[in-house]
C-alpha cells in the first residue's frame, strides 16, 4: 500500500492562496460560496491554512485580523473566511481539520474572539465546530458606508472563558 495516500490528512499553513488555489478546491464557478446575492465587497484573508490529499489542495480556511466596535468599545477580532472543501471530499471532516488548524493559529494572534459570516444553512455545521450565532444586527463597512450584514454572524472564543460583550456590533472594515 502507498504510505503517502494512507497517511491521515493534516492541515498546513499555505504560503500562497490566490484565485487559482481557490479554483483548485471549488472550481471556476462564479459564486462558489453562494453569497453573490448579498452584493457585498469582501476582504481577502492574510493567513491561509489548507489540506492536501495526494498533492491536491482540497480544503482551505483563511484568517484576517479586523477592527470591530462592540458597545462603543473598539477591539480586534480574528475574521475567518473562505472556508472551502472540494465537493468530492466533503463530509469527511476536512472542514473541521482545516478550521481546527486555523483556530489554533488564531489563538496566538491576540484577539479574544473569532468572527465569521455565513449563509443560514451553514449555521448548524459551524455550531458543531464550536461557533455561536450573534443574534443581533451587525453593521459592516461597504464603499457607500455601513450596511447591515445580510448573512448570519457567528463568533467563537479564542481565550478560555471569553464571552461576547454586550452592545451594538460594527465591523470597522469590509467583511472577510
Ligand atoms: C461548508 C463546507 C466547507 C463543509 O465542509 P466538509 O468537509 O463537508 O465539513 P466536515 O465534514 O468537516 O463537517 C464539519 C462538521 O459539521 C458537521 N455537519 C455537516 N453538515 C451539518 C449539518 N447540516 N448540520 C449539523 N452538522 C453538520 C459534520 O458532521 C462535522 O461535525 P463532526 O466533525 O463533529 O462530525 C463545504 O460544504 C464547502 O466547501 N461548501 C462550499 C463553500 C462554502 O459554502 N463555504 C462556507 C463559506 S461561509
Amino acid at each position: 500500500m502507498d504510505h503517502l495516500s494512507s497517511a491521515p490528512p493534516t492541515a498546513v499553513r499555505l504560503t500562497r492562496y490566490t484565485k487559482s488555489e481557490q479554483a483548485e478546491i471549488l472550481g471556476e464557478g462564479a459564486d462558489p460560496f453562494g453569497v453573490a446575492d448579498a452584493g457585498l465587497t469582501w476582504l481577502p484573508k492574510e493567513e491561509h491554512f489548507g489540506v492536501r490529499l495526494e498533492g491536491r489542495l482540497v480544503a482551505h480556511t483563511g484568517l484576517l485580523r479586523v477592527p470591530v466596535s462592540v458597545g462603543g468599545a473598539e477591539a480586534e477580532v480574528v475574521g475567518v473566511g473562505g472556508v472551502a472543501v472540494a465537493a468530492d471530499v466533503r463530509g469527511r471532516g476536512l472542514a473541521r481539520l482545516v478550521m481546527t488548524a486555523a483556530l489554533g493559529h488564531a489563538r496566538t494572534m491576540g484577539p479574544r474572539h473569532g468572527l465569521l459570516f455565513c449563509r443560514p444553512p451553514l449555521v448548524p455545521l459551524y455550531r458543531r465546530l464550536g461557533w455561536q450565532v450573534l443574534e443581533q444586527d451587525v453593521r459592516v463597512e461597504q464603499r457607500e458606508g455601513p450596511v447591515i450584514m445580510p448573512l448570519r454572524t457567528m463568533w467563537t472564543p479564542l481565550r478560555e472563558g471569553a464571552q461576547w460583550p454586550a452592545g451594538g456590533v460594527r465591523l470597522l472594515s469590509y467583511p472577510m
